[in-house]
């Protein structure tokens, strides 16, 4: 079973509080998502390995550190997971980005394919999936198959807000893939809305509702 881990910091609790305010606007909604993707940055390369190298200081040589292992991929769901390159490009520079394009279809809530493009070494990489809400897990687990079908190995999905339904679909799916959440909140509505959740994500980064 794989992990789900909620970062409780609580510089991530008072941004996702803003966050879910209806009264933040799209500026400070794309802002604060980007800070937010910035710092789980940091939790979700937790476990990255590193080489031992030697570093002269000016004022003698000494023990240091460099990143090892694969390099990295992002790959955001779009629309909303763009929200979150940005930040995490900010302590990842050397990441690759690919895109998948999934919007979920509001009658069958089943997410429907209409982009992708990879970077050509994926399956090489270790990849973190970026979308700001798991809701049903429709998006995410369809996401990640594909993934798996281009033979990636290596996958982190990352995500702003989880219900607990969407958690349960990728755990069963995706065993192998551990989940970080800025928040796992209560449960979905009948339209598959996480509650309390922030609303449409997509609609409040770009401004199209
Ligand atoms: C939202 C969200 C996820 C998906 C989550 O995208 O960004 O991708 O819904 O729902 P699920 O877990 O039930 O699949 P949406 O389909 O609204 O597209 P958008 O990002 O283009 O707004
Ligand atoms: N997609 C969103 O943007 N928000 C939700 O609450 C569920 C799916």
């Amino acid at each position: 079973m794989s992990k789900v881990i909620v970062m409780d910091h609580p510089l991530i609790k008072h941004k996702v509080t803003i966050l879910r305010d209806k009264n933040t606007g799209s500026k400070q909604f794309r802002e604060l998502t980007g800070e937010i993707a910035m710092l789980m940055a940091y939790e979700v390369t937790r476990n990255l390995p590193v080489d031992e190298i030697e570093v002269e200081t000016p004022l003698m040589k000494t023990k240091g550190y460099c990143i090892a292992g694969k390099k990295l991929g992002l790959v955001p769901i779009l629309r909303a997971g763009l929200g979150m390159v940005d930040g995490m490009l900010s302590i990842l520079p050397a990441a690759k980005v690919g895109h998948i394009g999934l919007y979920r279809d509001p009658e069958t809530l089943k997410p429907v394919e209409y982009y992708c493009k990879l970077p050509e070494d994926v399956a090489q990489r270790d990849i973190f999936v970026l979308d700001p809400m798991l809701a049903t897990g429709g998006s995410s687990s369809a996401a990640i198959n594909f993934l798996k079908q281009h033979g990636c190995t290596s996958i982190r999905l990352v995500c702003m807000i989880g219900a607990p339904e969407g958690v349960a679909v990728v755990q069963k799916e995706h065993p192998d893939v551990d989940i970080y959440l800025a928040s796992l909140d209560e449960k979905l509505n009948s339209h598959a809305y996480i509650t309390p959740g922030l609303g449409d994500a997509g609609d409040r980064l770009f401004g199209t509702k």
